[in-house]
């Protein structure tokens, strides 16, 4: 058994399905279920006696305590969070509730957990923390790409959120022994992705024929990964990571948004030549406060020790992932009223599109 965090959000629900289709345990689902989380991401596992879903809090205690003592997991891959950047920024106290404060009640009852496991349980526990190269900060064009010693120097109150929760891992490794292991992955796209991110939000404003809102300029580089490239790498980490460890997880997807966004252009103009060119809906709207300007990167590490590299190039990803809305705009429009509505409106009156 393992105990999955935040499995009906974008990334944990790509990875509790692959983790059912690729490993043979199963798992408990504990997730919120806030805007983010969609149980029907996960509707082709109903019935399926191997996931256990459970809608509640990292921050519960009692639940989490519970959990724990019931299905004795072997291990805990904590995906819930707070991610959205742009919305911390216009209210990070959700951030600062679940990305420290809940992910450090998770990591109490996880320690009290294992202290109690008999040796050899002991020694197989492990603590996955997925996190994200945000925490170190902006680069320049030309410096070299992050790697697991790049100093964390967060932007934005989400990346400072989940800076802080990295520090309370690495120091529960260092001062109890406890088996915790960070991730730290770059921007992911693929099915499922809510559209509030840049990917998912161009495909649905460029087939519904609306402004592509690009913040500044669109020269911020981003490293594109796709997101069962990564769910493969996390799964890699928990079998054969080391205690004590981060690895960073990158796409070797360098790219700016206006190029991303043109990317996405040419697929729609493909799918739809009738409103062809899509390119005339690009927008420059007013820029994010604090935008970093460039991640990417060095996955050297989990290469060289666990012999992972991304599948999928950009533009091969890039396609699935258009198909895969195109073929799902139920999907998106079952998501995308009410609350997603009044985000939209709050995020992009003042920017001068949306
Ligand atoms: P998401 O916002 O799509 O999903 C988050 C999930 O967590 C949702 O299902 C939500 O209901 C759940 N959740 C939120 N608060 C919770 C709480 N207090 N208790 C239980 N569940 C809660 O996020 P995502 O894009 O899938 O990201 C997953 C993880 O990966 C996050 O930790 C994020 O910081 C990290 N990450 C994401 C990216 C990316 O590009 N999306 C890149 C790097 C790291
Ligand atoms: O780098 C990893 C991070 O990637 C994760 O930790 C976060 O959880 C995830 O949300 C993502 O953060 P970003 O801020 O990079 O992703 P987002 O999709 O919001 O934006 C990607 C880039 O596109 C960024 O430079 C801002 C820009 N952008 C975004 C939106 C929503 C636009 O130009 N226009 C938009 O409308």
């Amino acid at each position: 058994m393992i105990f999955v965090t935040g499995g009906a959000g974008f990334i944990g629900s790509n990875f509790v399905l692959q983790w059912i289709e690729a490993e043979s345990d199963p798992l408990v689902n504990l997730d919120k279920l806030t805007y983010a989380g969609n149980p029907e991401n996960l509707s082709t596992l109903v019935g399926n006696a191997r996931h256990i879903f459970v809608r509640g809090d990292i921050g519960d205690r009692a639940l989490v305590g519970r959990l724990l003592q019931e299905h004795k997991p072997h291990a805990i891959v904590n995906f819930a969070a707070e991610s959205h950047v742009d919305r911390s920024i216009h209210g990070p106290v959700d951030f600062v509730q679940t990305n420290i404060m809940g992910t450090f009640a998770l990591l109490e009852e996880a320690r009290a957990y294992w202290s109690a496991l008999a040796q050899p349980e002991k020694d197989r526990f492990r603590f996955l923390h997925v996190s994200t190269d945000e925490v170190y900060g902006s680069l320049g064009a030309g410096d070299p790409a992050f790697t697991e010693t790049t100093p964390y120097a967060p932007s934005s109150p989400y990346a400072a959120s989940k800076a802080a929760a990295d520090h309370l891992l690495r120091a529960y490794h260092h001062t109890y022994g406890f088996p915790a292991i960070t991730t730290n992955c770059s921007n992911n796209y693929g099915p499922c992705q809510f559209p509030e991110k840049l990917i998912p939000l161009m495909v649905l404003n460029g087939w519904h024929q609306k402004p592509l809102p690009v913040y500044g300029d669109g020269k911020n580089i981003r490293d594109w990964l796709y997101v069962a490239d990564h769910c493969a790498a996390v799964r890699l980490v928990l079998a054969k990571g080391r205690p004590g460890e981060a690895y960073n997880i990158g796409g070797h997807g360098e790219m700016t948004n206006l190029d991303v966004v043109k990317a996405i252009c040419a697929l729609l103009d493909e799918a739809r030549p009738p409103h062809a060119p899509h390119e005339k809906l690009i927008s420059f709207v007013k820029d994010r406060p604090g935008h970093d300007r460039r991640y990417a990167m060095d996955a050297r590490k989990i290469r060289a020790e666990l012999g992972w590299q991304p599948r999928e190039s950009f533009a091969t990803g890039l396609r699935k992932t258009v198909e895969w809305y195109v073929d799902n705009m139920k999907w998106a429009e079952r998501i995308t009223s009410g609350e997603y509505q009044r985000w939209i409106e709050t995020n992009y009156a003042k920017r001068g599109d949306a």
